[in-house]
């Protein structure tokens, strides 16, 4: 599998330099250093906010604001990210990591709790949405922030797949695995939009607003 996964970074588009140290120093100082999005996910953060010629993103999780980044080099001309973090610790290296990006002036941090801030986006429409906080609260989040997208605008949920925890029945205190399962088993079943699950890293939902 490793070898697989080296293949497949040196046969896609490199991870820019900044990138490349907020991944790094994420790695060196930070606790629970895997929630980077990282050089293959990033890529495709990149790729879809292209695809779709974005202008509007809102992101729920920054953390040290690599994906953030992303979405902010595939933007179209004019555009912004809002990305929330609910942890005010992270504030000052988020706001440093942003100024030292060239795209970082299309970038607006919102310090606090999605579940509170989301609703206050009155009137808001996005084109795409990437939900990457607590798997606690994702349903709760995600009810939220569809009602912000357009009619064809896209949501990516990331984690999905929790490990691969999501096939076997969860302990009853694995609070986390059974918030992704519950998450996954109400998506299927949401006419309001059209979804697939990539097994990208830890799993990507696609969802696409009806
Ligand atoms: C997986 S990390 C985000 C990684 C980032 N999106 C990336 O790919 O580089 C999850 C982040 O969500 C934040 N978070 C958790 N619950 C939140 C909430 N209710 N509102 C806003 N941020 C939240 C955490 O503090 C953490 O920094």
């Amino acid at each position: 599998m490793k070898d697989i996964e080296e293949y497949i970074l040196a046969h896609i588009d490199p991870e820019p330099e900044l990138l490349k140290k907020i991944d790094r120093e994420t790695r060196a100082k930070m606790l629970h250093s895997n929630m980077n999005s990282g050089h293959l996910q990033g890529r495709f953060l990149v790729m879809i906010t292209r695809m779709i010629e974005a202008k509007r993103v809102l992101e729920i999780g920054a953390f040290t604001g690599y994906s953030a980044l992303c979405f902010a080099e595939g933007l179209r001309e004019g555009g912004e990210v809002h990305t929330i973090e609910v942890n005010d610790e992270l504030e000052d290296l988020l706001r440093a990591n942003f100024k030292e990006s060239e795209h970082g002036h299309k970038i607006k941090l919102h310090i606090g709790d999605a579940g509170v801030l989301v609703p206050t986006f009155r009137d808001e429409s996005f084109d795409l949405a990437f939900l990457d906080a607590d798997k606690e609260d994702y349903w709760h989040h995600y009810e939220a922030l569809l009602p912000k997208i357009r009619k064809g605008g896209i949501v990516l949920v990331d984690n999905t797949l929790w490990y691969g925890k999501v096939t076997r029945k969860a302990n009853s205190n694995d609070h986390a695995t059974r918030a992704v399962q519950d998450f996954n088993d109400r998506v299927i079943k949401d006419n309001r939009v059209e979804k697939v699950i990539l097994p990208l890293r830890d799993g990507v939902t696609f969802i696409r607003k009806k």
